[in-house]
C-alpha cells in the first residue's frame, strides 16, 4: 500500500526522505518519488524501486520535502501517475496514501473551471483543490480542499517558499516523528526510527502545520492536543539482524513473541479488555478478519466451541459488510495485525453502529481498528516488515487462546494442562525452527511444482488453509487449502504425480481419517508430504516425505504444524529465486475495500 514521508528541520531533506522511503518498501510499492522546496518545488518521480530513483534522482537542496511510494489503484504505474502530484502553477505538491471516491466529479468539475491535470489518479485532484481555494493560508486551503474530498486519505502537503508542511488523516495511519528542531512525518513509524524514537500518532479528522520548530494539530477546527509516544522497539528490530530476508527473522521470532505476548497480555489484560461485558454478550460470538487474520479466526472458532462450548460465527470481513444480520448481543472480535485492513474496519463501525461489543485484537498501537473498537487487545509481535504475515499470525492465536483460557467455564484440570502446554510453545517452537535444514531440503523438491494441495481436518482445517495462502503468495505456486475430507468431492480429478499432497495431522478424532485421506491421495499417484508428530509411526508407512512437530496438545497443535508450513513456503519460494519479502502485487497493509 502507498506511503508517505515528510521531513521539515536544519538537513538537506533530499537523503532523509529517501532513507524514509526505503523503511516503508515493505509495504509494497510499483513507483515512488520526491519533491523538495529549495525556494521553487523540484520533483522526481518514476515506476520501480527506491534505490533506482537514488541513482537518478539529481541534487536537490531543500530543507522541506515530501515523498511517496505508491501501490497503483487509479491509473497504471507510471512516472506521470507516481507521486508528488503538483497543481497547475507547480508551487503546491501534495502525497496521499488512500482513496478518493468522488474524484472524477471534483476533477470534471476543476477542469470546467481551467484546471488542466495530467494523471489518471484520484490524487491530482487535492493540489488543484489547494490551489483553488488558496488565499495566502495553506491550512486553510487544505481545510477547505479536504471539505470537498470523499474518501479516506493521509496527505501531505509542500508549498514553495512556505517553511511548513501541512499534514492532514482520514481512515489512512499518519505519524509525525519529533526530532530536535526537525520533524519526520510519514505513514508508518519505522520510517522515522533512524532519527526519532518520538512519534505523534494523528487521529482520523486531524490537520497538522508542521514546522522545524513545532506541530499544531486541529480536529475539525480546534486546537487540540496529541501525545507523543516513545517507540520501544529499535531501528534494529526493524532490520534484518543478519536473515537473508525479513520473512525468515519474523519467522525466528516467533518463540520470542510468543513469550511476549502471553507475558504482556496475561500482565494488562483486565485493564485493557472488560471481560465482564464480554461474558454478558456471550450468547455467541462472531469474528471477524481477512486473509491470514481470518484462519486465526478460523482456529479461534475450533478452540472457542472445544473449550467453552459457545457457537462462534467466523466470516471474511469483505463478506460481511454485505448482507443483513441479526447482531443483537453478539460478542464479535475483529481481527487485523495492522488495524488499517479497510474491509475489517468497516465491519467494526458496522457493529458499533448495531450497538455490538467489539473488541479489536491488532498489533499496532493507535491503528484504526484500536481506535474504532470498545476494546483493544494488543499482540506484542513487534514490526512485521515481510509482507507475509508470519509472527503476527502467531500471537494472534496466542491471544485467542488465552482470552478462552481466562474463562472460569473450563475444567480446572483440563485448564491445568492447557497453562502448562501453552507455556511450553516457545521451546516446541524453537524446536521446529531447528528442523530448517530438512524443511529446505523437502522445500527444494515442492519448488519445482506448479500446484500444490494443502489438507487438514478440524483444528488443522485453517492450518491448510493459512500453508496454501503462505505458499502462493511467497512462492507464486499454485496452492489450495482443503478440507482432508472435501477432496474426493472433485478436486481428486486433479491428483496425480505433478500434484504434491502436503497432508496435516494431530492426534485428535481426525488422525485416522487423515491416515485414510493420505492413503486415496497416495492411491491416485500424488506424493504426499505430512507435518506430523514426533513417534507417529503410522504415518512413515504412508507419506513420501515427513516433517516432524513436537508433541502439544492437539488443541495447540496449529501453532507447531504452522511454523513448519511457513519455513517450507519461505525454503519454496526462496529455491524458485522470488522476492520472498515483497511479493508480486502484495501490500502490507491493505487499505481500500
Ligand atoms: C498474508 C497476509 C494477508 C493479511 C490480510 C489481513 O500473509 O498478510 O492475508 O493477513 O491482508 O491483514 P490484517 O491482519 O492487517 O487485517
Amino acid at each position: 500500500m502507498c506511503g508517505v514521508v515528510g521531513y521539515i528541520g536544519g538537513r538537506n531533506a533530499q537523503p532523509v526522505l529517501l532513507n524514509c522511503l526505503a523503511r516503508l518498501e515493505y509495504r509494497g510499492y510499483d513507483s515512488c518519488g520526491i519533491a523538495l522546496d529549495g525556494g521553487s518545488l523540484r520533483v522526481c518521480k518514476d515506476i520501480g524501486k527506491i534505490a533506482e530513483l537514488a541513482k537518478v534522482v539529481p541534487q536537490l537542496d531543500g530543507l522541506a520535502g515530501i515523498g511517496h511510494t505508491r501501490w497503483a489503484t487509479h491509473g497504471a504505474p507510471s512516472r506521470i501517475n507516481a507521486h508528488p502530484h503538483l497543481d497547475c502553477s507547480g508551487t503546491i505538491a501534495v502525497v496521499h496514501n488512500g482513496i478518493i471516491n468522488n474524484f472524477q466529479v471534483l476533477r470534471r468539475r476543476l477542469e470546467a473551471e481551467g484546471h488542466s491535470f495530467i494523471s489518471e489518479t484520484d490524487t491530482e485532484v487535492i493540489p488543484h483543490l489547494i490551489e483553488k481555494y488558496y488565499r495566502g493560508s495553506l491550512e486553510e486551503a487544505v481545510v477547505a480542499a479536504l471539505g470537498e474530498i470523499k474518501g479516506s486519505y493521509a496527505v501531505i502537503v509542500l508549498a514553495a517558499g512556505e517553511s511548513k508542511l501541512v499534514v492532514a488523516r482520514n481512515g489512512s495511519p499518519l505519524i509525525i516523528g519529533v526530532g530536535d528542531r526537525e520533524h519526520f512525518i510519514a505513514s508508518d513509524v519505522p520510517a522515522v526510527l533512524d532519527y526519532t524514537n518520538r512519534v505523534i500518532y494523528l487521529e482520523d479528522g486531524d490537520l497538522a502545520v508542521v514546522t522545524s520548530g513545532g506541530v499544531s494539530v486541529t480536529s475539525r477546527g480546534a486546537g487540540v492536543e496529541r501525545k507523543e509516544t516513545r517507540i520501544l522497539w529499535s531501528v534494529e528490530d526493524a532490520q534484518k539482524a543478519g536473515y537473508e530476508h525479513f520473512m525468515l527473522k519474523e519467522i525466528h521470532e516467533q518463540p520470542k513473541v510468543i513469550r511476549d505476548t502471553l507475558v504482556n497480555w496475561v500482565s494488562v489484560a483486565d485493564s485493557v479488555v472488560d471481560i465482564a461485558a464480554m461474558r454478558r454478550n456471550l450468547e455467541s460470538m462472531l469474528i471477524l478478519a481477512c486473509g491470514t487474520s481470518y484462519h486465526a479466526a478460523l482456529i479461534g472458532k475450533y478452540v472457542i466451541e472445544e473449550l467453552l462450548s459457545i457457537p462462534v460465527r467466523v466470516e471474511i470481513a469483505s463478506e460481511f459488510n454485505y448482507y443483513g444480520q441479526t447482531l443483537a448481543r453478539t460478542a464479535a472480535i475483529a481481527i487485523t495485525q495492522s488495524g488499517e485492513t479497510a474491509d475489517t474496519l468497516k465491519t467494526i463501525r458496522k457493529l458499533r453502529a448495531a450497538r455490538c461489543l467489539v473488541i479489536a485484537i491488532t498489533n499496532v498501537v493507535g491503528s484504526s481498528a484500536s481506535r474504532l473498537a470498545d476494546h483493544t487487545i494488543y499482540t506484542w509481535a513487534g514490526p512485521e516488515i515481510s509482507v507475509a504475515a508470519t509472527k503476527s499470525f502467531m500471537v494472534q492465536l496466542m491471544v485467542l487462546y488465552w482470552l478462552v483460557m481466562s474463562y472460569s467455564r473450563i475444567d480446572p484440570g483440563r485448564l491445568a494442562e492447557l497453562v502448562m502446554d501453552l507455556r511450553g510453545l516457545p521451546e516446541k517452537v524453537q524446536r521446529v525452527l531447528g528442523r530448517g535444514d530438512v524443511i529446505s531440503e523437502y522445500a527444494s523438491y515442492l519448488a519445482q511444482h506448479e500446484d500444490v494441495f494443502f489438507i487438514g481436518r478440524g483444528i488443522n482445517f485453517p492450518v491448510a488453509l493459512e500453508g496454501a495462502l503462505k505458499l502462493k503468495e511467497v512462492s507464486y505456486i499454485h496452492a489450495e487449502g482443503y478440507a482432508a475430507g472435501e477432496l474426493k468431492h472433485g478436486s481428486f480429478a486433479l491428483l496425480g504425480s505433478g500434484t504434491p499432497v502436503v497432508a496435516i495431522l494431530a492426534r485428535d478424532n481426525t488422525y485416522e481419517a487423515m491416515l485414510s485421506n493420505i492413503k486415496e491421495a497416495k492411491a491416485r499417484g500424488a506424493p504426499v508430504l505430512a507435518v506430523a508428530e514426533e513417534g507417529d509411526v503410522a504415518i512413515r508407512e504412508l507419506a513420501d516425505f515427513i516433517i516432524t512437530v513436537p508433541v502439544v496438545d492437539a488443541i495447540f497443535s496449529p501453532v507447531v504444524n504452522t511454523v513448519a508450513l511457513q519455513l517450507l513456503a519461505y525454503y519454496t519460494a526462496r529455491e524458485r529465486g522470488c522476492p520472498v519479502d515483497t511479493p508480486r502485487n502484495l501490500a502490507k497493509s491493505v487499505t481500500v475495500e
